[in-house]
């Protein structure tokens, strides 16, 4: 396919495309101490000194916990039907397991009462990232029993909401939860084990899978999936050294989550690779792993082009530049094509079902309003390319259903802090006025009509 395929697509979207906008309950909540609210490692990790851009942490956030139905009007006024939130897990089980904070319940009992009401469908992921400190404090991600935890908080999360939430995800890329959580340490709980992290990348695998039956029981019409980061990863070159080390960056990012979701189990250059650190899976593991999904949720900003260094651990081969991309406020890459190879590729080499993007979107650095308005083209520029590219992707046969901006709100960048603006609607987060910027009405526009412009 050349890139001109990229422009010559019809602008119609097929009749059932979802289309939504997403947020995560640390970025946005706020309220980190009410209702009964228990810590999380990003709590903990925001409030370590210099972990955090400016020392910013998610205390006040987007103030959504209170602003909650301001917020559902504002999807509302967007004009998109779905809308993807998640669920903080101290909130329900402020110690990980065991006693259930009502509180925490009813809140979120509200929320997707109030968008049902409006008619937005909810998108329900269970951890996008806020494990409960004290199961951090017993060892976290990297040992077996948190995936039993897991497991509880989605029993009790599924059996309040499983009669009103249709739309499951269990786990929000787990990639990073595992590698710039306990490897890199770049994100909460801040570990630096390459073995750590690894044994984590099982453990969450496994809470996925044994979510999922949970999550069916206590909600028969549910449908069920996962949200991966997958990075279409080019060579830099034509080199067979750099085509080697784009493979095993493949396996590092995409394949080694990919191939066990969807029965292949771990995949053999990589448990080589990682050697006596590689998880031994224990009978039944694999089997849970790859419990039948329903769709796969694929979250994309970037792709990886990489060459070959053998002064860098094996699998992580060394960036190189992307050829003719301009780069968002955040450096990132802009590269629509990427999206393409990406759901064309999961479509040929993995039973997925159903394809949404669950995450795409941009940061740039918005000015302030003017007069009721932001003006930030070039994030409806970076929109229009790449649901341009997703609708190629539909033509070309992927089974894509739906497509969610990140983010609704400008919104607590993790590690970044408030720095990077990703926002379909601007936050001021000293007052908490909410503005709607120009790509929000652009991509409003799109959800309503159902085509491009
Ligand atoms: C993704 C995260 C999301 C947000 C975007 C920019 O990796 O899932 O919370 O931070 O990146």
């Amino acid at each position: 396919m050349s890139h001109s395929d990229l422009t010559c697509v019809r602008d119609e979207f097929p009749p059932d495309f979802t289309w939504g906008a997403a947020t995560a309950a640390y970025q946005i909540e706020g309220a980190t101490h009410e209702d009964g609210r228990g810590e999380s490692i990003w709590d903990r990790f925001s409030h370590t000194p210099g972990k955090t851009l400016n020392g910013d942490t998610g205390d006040v956030a987007c103030d959504h916990y209170h602003r909650w139905s301001d917020d559902v009007r504002l999807i509302r006024e967007l004009g998109i039907g779905a809308y993807r939130l998640s669920i903080s897990w101290p909130r329900i089980l402020p110690d990980g397991r065991g006693r259930v904070n009502e509180a925490g319940l009813a809140f979120y009992e509200r929320l997707i009462d109030a968008l049902l009401a409006a008619g937005v469908q909810p998108w329900v992921t269970l951890y996008h990232w806020d494990l409960p400190w004290l199961l951090e404090e017993r060892g976290g991600w990297p040992r077996r029993h948190t995936a039993d935890a897991f497991a509880e908080f989605a029993d009790v999360v599924a059996r309040r909401l499983g009669d009103r939430v249709k739309q499951w995800i269990t786990l929000n890329e787990p990639w990073c939860s595992a590698f710039l959580g306990y490897h890199t340490g770049e994100h909460a709980p801040g570990r630096t084990s390459l073995p750590d992290a690894v044994q984590a990348t099982h453990t969450l695998l496994r809470a996925h899978g044994m979510a999922v039956p949970v999550i069916r029981r206590n909600s028969p019409a549910a449908r069920v999936g996962i949200t991966l980061n997958l990075t279409p990863t080019y060579p830099a070159t034509d080199d067979e050294g750099d085509r080697a080390a784009a493979t095993r960056h493949d396996g590092y990012f995409n394949r080694w989550f990919l191939d066990p979701l969807y029965g292949r189990g771990y995949p053999d250059d990589m448990v080589s690779l990682y050697g006596e650190v590689a998880p031994v899976p224990e009978a039944g593991d694999l089997d849970a792993i790859a419990a039948p999904t329903d769709f796969l949720g694929v979250n994309y900003y970037s792709p990886a082009f990489v060459r070959d260094d053998p002064a860098r651990h094996p699998w992580r081969a060394a960036p190189s530049a992307v050829p003719d991309a301009d780069l968002t406020d955040f450096g990132w890459a802009v590269y629509p094509r990427g999206l393409l190879d990406l759901l064309l590729r999961l479509h040929r080499d993995y039973p997925t079902g159903p394809l949404y993007v669950t995450e795409n979107g941009a940061a740039y650095d918005d000015a302030p309003p003017v007069g009721g308005r932001v003006d930030d083209s070039r994030r409806t520029t970076f929109y229009r390319r790449h649901l341009t590219a997703a609708k190629a992707a539909i033509e070309h046969g992927a089974p894509l259903r739906g497509y969610f901006a990140w983010s609704l709100l400008d919104n607590f960048e993790w590690a970044f802090g408030y720095s990077k603006r990703f926002g379909i609607t601007y936050v001021d987060f000293g007052t908490q006025k909410r503005t709607i910027k120009d790509s929000g009405r652009w991509y409003g526009r799109v959800a309503t009509t159902n085509r491009l412009y």
